[in-house]
């Protein structure tokens, strides 16, 4: 098993926002993660779809020690060796295989793996994880499948991802199964390109603001 996973629901409950971030350059990086970051959002996903994103890790790794960076997209494991080289502090995969299970159970950098079904949740819980990316959420049923899963699987927590925006946040984190959401809403590659950190930090803040008044309401 993976000796980070459990770990992993505390650290995406202190910040249940994250933005999934797919870099369109290199130069982009440091003014992007400086507005996400002032602006609450201190869990980020850089996902390995773009060329930049291992320097990328590294880079803010160094630059914000207080933030949470992980990676996103993981479904290689020649992939592995590199994430640890840079520093990555938790690694997702849409899915996973049992070479993908088998690589992260040697690793110490905290795995999220991807489900979409009950089989597959059954498989990855039988394997010891008891957090996983339920993914893609929206198109698998949103907060009512969620909602269902929780009484068979009333010990798995997820972080929904994948056609979630902001409108959607609250449905997704008042439920009890559910520790974080992952979402690119506030990351469009297009204000990204555009250098629309204003925007950018709009909607982060948006975000950041719903998840601390959702987190007091629970209090
Ligand atoms: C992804 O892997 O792209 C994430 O699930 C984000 O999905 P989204 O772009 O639909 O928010």
């Amino acid at each position: 098993m993976n000796a980070s996973n459990a770990a992993l629901e505390p650290i995406l409950r202190a910040c249940p926002i994250i933005p999934v971030i797919t870099l369109p350059s290199a130069e982009c990086v440091m003014p992007l993660a400086e507005t996400l970051i002032t602006n609450g959002l201190t869990t980020l996903e850089i996902t390995l779809r773009s060329p930049f994103a291992l320097e990328a890790i590294g880079h803010l790794r160094r630059s914000f020690p207080k933030a949470v960076i992980g990676a996103g997209t993981l479904t290689q494991i020649d992939q592995i060796t590199a994430l640890e080289s840079v520093g990555a502090q938790f690694v997702v995969s849409p899915g996973a295989t049992d070479a993908l299970i088998e690589a992260m159970n040697q690793s110490k950098m905290a795995f999220l793996p991807g489900a979409a079904t009950p089989s597959e949740m059954m498989r990855l819980a039988q394997a010891g994880y008891t957090v996983l990316k339920f993914f893609p959420a929206a198109a698998m049923g949103g907060p009512a499948a969620l909602k269902a899963l929780s009484g068979p699987f009333s010990d798995l927590r997820f972080c929904a991802t994948g056609g979630i925006g902001f409108a959607q946040v609250a449905d997704y984190l008042r439920l009890q199964n559910v520790c974080a959401i992952g979402g690119s809403w506030m990351v469009d590659p297009a204000l990204i390109q555009e250098g629309a950190w204003s925007e950018i930090g709009q909607r982060a803040y948006a975000a950041g603001q719903l998840a601390i008044t959702l987190s007091n309401g629970r209090k």
